[in-house]
């Protein structure tokens, strides 16, 4: 039954109770035992307001600088996109049938192409990121017609079939996803990956900065040199830019120019997912050269996604594309980026004794503490002093930003003194 009442239908303890008996006890556990029953309520801007705070005291309103990995660069709730959401079903979108063209799809395939690198110019829609990075993978595999993958240790690119088998081992294992055609060298170590590429490599697949993985940096010229290595083997080389692109870096896409302004790399396919959905309606695109095409030649349906490339959600990731490429967009994500930057390795020099690295690009940041347990500690003092943020799951030592790209400056100055106050409280 459908109640008016959206949130805080129950007291927090009964939602709690009945999440762990119908969705997750170790979740539930986990978020109880941090002294933490999480239960988000209201989303608005760049807040999330929680259901009550810890004990009922704690902070009712967080900051959102988790945004789900980049699901809400536009914030909870951003107005021209519920605008979009709404007008999209008055005009009669649905999902649509997946095995008939659509013009929907062909409007938002036309404008990335117009948005992304070099000859980067088709399009295929999944649901999530895991979904597209298989595909990525498929098509490598089939147009190739090779076997092994190569990716970096510690990556994270979903959990689905390809994409999980590329993952570290961490998340792999307990599936017995066991394969010798997935390969995994240290991130930005060029002749680890020389070493093992060879004619049996079918794609490289590389997160631009990997999060999971700690927010590692590599060093300028290291993906030029991957895209010569590609080149030099036929290889396909895959970018996931699924939390790298679309504006965090302050550049529309990390691989091009967000790393290095003259570092301007195009691989031959590209994956995006989380902030593609406008944080209402999952949408993910793999996006490639025209010669990949060749794979759908004898059998166009060769790969399909019922669900995936939803009209409706195809006509509000337009709209959210038309926000998010403008240059003056662009260059506010690059200059409060550069705040935040600046204010953390402040903060690295005034907590030397706890933090050992800051690292990022326009708005995603790492904070690499002394140990994992530090880092741990800091993450729940930040949320117990209303900042939202979280460790990276392969290096948790490092604890992890990625705000809103809409936050302003003073909402960035906000977050540098609460995250001050959750240090000062170690
Ligand atoms: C870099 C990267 N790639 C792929 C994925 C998988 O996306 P999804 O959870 O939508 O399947 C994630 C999710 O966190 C990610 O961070």
């Amino acid at each position: 039954m459908h109640q008016k009442k959206v949130f805080g239908t129950k007291d927090q303890k009964s939602l709690v109770d009945l999440y762990a008996k119908y969705v997750s006890e170790p979740k539930a556990s986990f978020f109880t035992q941090i002294g933490l029953g999480l239960i988000q309520a209201k989303r608005e801007g760049i807040k999330i307001h929680m259901l009550e705070g810890e004990d009922g005291n704690g902070p009712l309103e967080l900051i959102d600088c988790h945004t789900s990995g980049g699901v809400f660069n536009l914030g909870h709730h951003h107005p021209e996109i519920n605008a979009a959401l709404k007008e999209g079903l008055n005009l009669g979108l649905d999902i649509g049938d997946h095995h008939l063209l659509s013009e929907q799809r062909a409007l938002l395939a036309k404008q990335l192409a117009d948005l992304l690198p070099g000859r980067i110019s088709k399009t295929m829609f999944s649901v999530g990121g895991g979904e597209a990075i298989d595909l990525a993978i498929k098509l490598s595999r089939a147009f190739t017609k090779r076997k092994k993958i190569i990716s970096a240790k510690r990556a994270y690119h979903g959990v689905t079939g390809f994409a999980l088998g590329a993952c570290a081992p961490s998340f792999k294992d307990p599936f017995f996803w066991d394969s010798p055609d997935f390969l995994q060298v240290p991130f930005a170590d060029i002749n680890a990956l020389r070493e093992v590429m060879d004619e049996e490599t079918a794609c490289v697949l590389f997160e631009t900065i990997p999060a999971t993985g700690g927010i590692l940096i590599p060093p300028e010229g290291y993906f030029r040199e991957v895209r010569e290595l590609c080149d030099d083997k036929n290889v396909v080389m895959i970018a996931d830019e699924v939390q790298t692109g679309l504006g965090r870096t302050g550049k529309m896409w990390g691989i091009y120019g967000g790393l290095y302004d003259k570092e301007q790399v195009v691989p031959d396919i590209m994956v995006l997912a989380k902030g593609m959905s406008s944080g209402v309606y999952p949408l993910s695109t793999t996006s490639y050269i025209p010669e990949l095409e060749s794979v759908f030649e004898e059998d166009p349906f060769l790969h399909i996604s019922t669900t995936g490339g939803s009209e409706l959600g195809c006509y509000i990731t337009r709209k959210m594309l038309d926000i998010i490429s403008t240059p003056s967009f662009l260059a506010h994500v690059e200059n409060v980026g550069k705040l935040f930057g600046q204010g953390l390795n402040k903060l690295k020099n005034d907590f030397s004794d706890k933090i050992v690295d800051v690292r990022g690009r326009g708005l995603m940041w790492g904070v690499e503490f002394i140990d994992d347990f530090t880092s741990l500690y800091f993450v729940l003092s930040s949320v117990r002093n209303g900042v939202f943020c979280d460790y990276c799951g392969n290096h948790k030592a490092t604890s992890k930003f990625l705000p809103p790209l809409i936050i302003s400056e003073n909402q960035i100055t906000e977050i540098l003194e609460r995250i001050t106050t959750a240090l000062m409280n170690l």
